[in-house]
């Protein structure tokens, strides 16, 4: 059993905000780029209510879905929760209603249902733009589309009857190339199911391609990559089965024993062209990127060498301990007869499973991977329980995979930061110019704060502070007006 004290505190920081807001002019440090027109979205876990169980994971929190609106320097901001069945079941009910993670056997009668369990998502993974309109997504059930502007939830979708998976992943891939989008669901045709439905989207949003597939064992899905040709989704790790659900715990488990597992999916293809790799005990949790070098598919990622799941139980008994993830090159020989994986660390430094990269050059080569992690050798200067798990993600930093070398930002003595998110200075802009975006909370203030990064310098341009603290968020996304009617 978890110690909830310590992985999932609802006190301090980590308590129930269970408000909505909206900030007109936002108080302002430093001066906020003139390029920065548009909106940062980032969709949080906030309970509406605290979980039944001290040992719940955050990754089940309801989905609450923020907007800084930039416009001429200056900024708004914007918080609403999402919708979903299940917010609306429990604030009818004042009270929560659902049980584990991703466990519907857990959940009241009154909500539980076996047969469609993406019912009770709580979509507060990603905010993603697909063909000029904005979901709250999470990869257990469907999205929810959301006003862009209001923030009003719209309704879940399954594309009009087209999509026919039961789920949809967090992390849609872009091809900028093409205007296509990949993107799946795992557990697509019900709970602990080994299927896979993936589709592609185009540019209008209308779904052209579908390939169904079986994986070797189910296992978290959480992300993709996209080469020119390929569609990347690794796997392992992480198990579940009906016998495990009814028992009555949370969705996973880990098993050490088995194998990570890797699909490389010829776009447009079939189920029978797809090419498996393996390798050893891994946590992939994100990607950075991919792409075709010859006959091999290069993609880099955070990788760890075990379990980074707190929550989730070792089902031959070993005590949790985090296993650190670092920036590694995994290749797969597509010409050879090998089904093996090839692995590389890239930065021999631990970092968080959160990475991104400069999206314009998804598919292909990149030099730049943006990272959040710990700089032990920063002050640190807020209380906090003497725990690992605990010590704040404090910078952020520029690997260049090209010639090796780091950039860091420090975001402050009592700061803890969340995902870093890409804006180029200008469409046209050489790869990595522009900024990072990224939310800090101050927890000596007990408030929230956005800072903005000069991507080539690292150095801080600006910091909106909010007079609140928000709940940590997951990821984020940045949209223009040729992205999202923004208004
Ligand atoms: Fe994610």
């Amino acid at each position: 059993m978890a110690d909830f004290s310590l992985t999932h505190p609802l006190s301090g920081f980590f308590a129930p905000t269970r408000f909505e807001a909206d900030v007109h002019d936002c108080l302002v440090t430093g001066k906020i780029p003139a390029e920065l027109e548009g909106a940062f979205y980032r969709l949080h876990g906030d309970w509406i209510y605290a979980p039944k169980q001290r040992d719940e994971a955050s990754l089940s929190a309801d989905g609450y879905i923020s907007q800084f609106r930039f416009r001429s320097g200056s900024v708004d901001y914007r918080g609403r929760y999402v919708r979903t069945e299940r917010y609306l079941n429990q604030v009818a009910a004042r009270r929560q209603l659902y049980g584990y993670y991703r466990n519907p056997h857990t959940d009241e009668a009154s909500v539980r249902d076996l047969e469609n369990p993406g019912r009770r998502t709580s979509a507060n993974t990603t905010p993603i733009i697909l063909a000029g309109k904005l979901y709250a997504t999470k990869e257990e059930g469907l999205p929810y589309e959301i006003d862009p502007n209001t923030l009003e939830t719209r309704g879940a979708t399954d594309f009009e009857g087209d999509w026919k998976s039961q789920t949809f992943t967090a992390h849609p891939k872009l091809d900028p190339a093409t205007g296509e989008t990949l993107a799946y669901g795992y557990e697509a045709a019900g709970l602990a199911s080994d299927d896979v439905y993936l589709y592609a989207f185009d540019p209008a949003g209308k779904i052209t391609w579908e390939v169904r597939f079986k994986v070797p064992y189910p296992s978290m899905l959480h992300d993709m990559a996209l080469t020119k040709d390929h569609v990347v989704i690794p796997g392992g790790g992480t198990i579940t089965s009906p016998e495990w659900l009814a028992a009555g715990r949370p969705h996973w488990a880990w098993d050490s024993t088995r194998p990570s597992y890797y699909a490389i999916i010829p776009r447009g293809g079939r189920a029978e062209d797809i090419r498996w790799f393996f390798g050893d005990q891994r946590s992939i949790v994100h990607t950075a990127n991919a792409w075709q070098d010859g006959d091999t598919v290069v993609m880099d990622a955070p990788v760890a060498e075990g379990n980074t799941w707190p929550w989730f139980e070792d089902v031959h008994g070993a005590p949790f301990s985090m296993n650190p993830f670092t920036l590694r090159r995994l290749t797969f020989d597509l010409a050879g007869d090998s089904n093996q994986v090839r692995e590389a660390i890239l930065f021999d430094r631990d970092i968080t499973s959160f990475t991104r990269i400069d999206d314009r050059w998804a598919t292909r080569a990149n030099r730049y991977v943006y990272v959040q992690y710990v700089d032990p050798s920063q002050p640190f200067d807020a209380n906090l329980p003497d725990d690992s798990r605990l010590r704040p993600v404090n910078s952020y930093a520029r690997f260049d995979v090209i010639d090796g070398g780091m950039k860091s930002y420090f975001a402050g003595p009592h700061h803890v930061l969340q995902e870093p998110t890409f804006v180029p200075r200008s469409a046209d802009a050489a790869e990595g110019d522009g900024y990072l975006l990224g939310t800090a909370h101050d927890l000596v203030e007990m408030r929230s704060e956005l800072v903005i990064v000069d991507a080539v310098t690292m150095s801080e341009c600006a910091r909106i502070i909010l007079p609140f603290r928000n709940a940590y968020q997951v990821h984020g996304v940045w949209a223009s007006q040729a992205d999202l009617p923004l208004i």
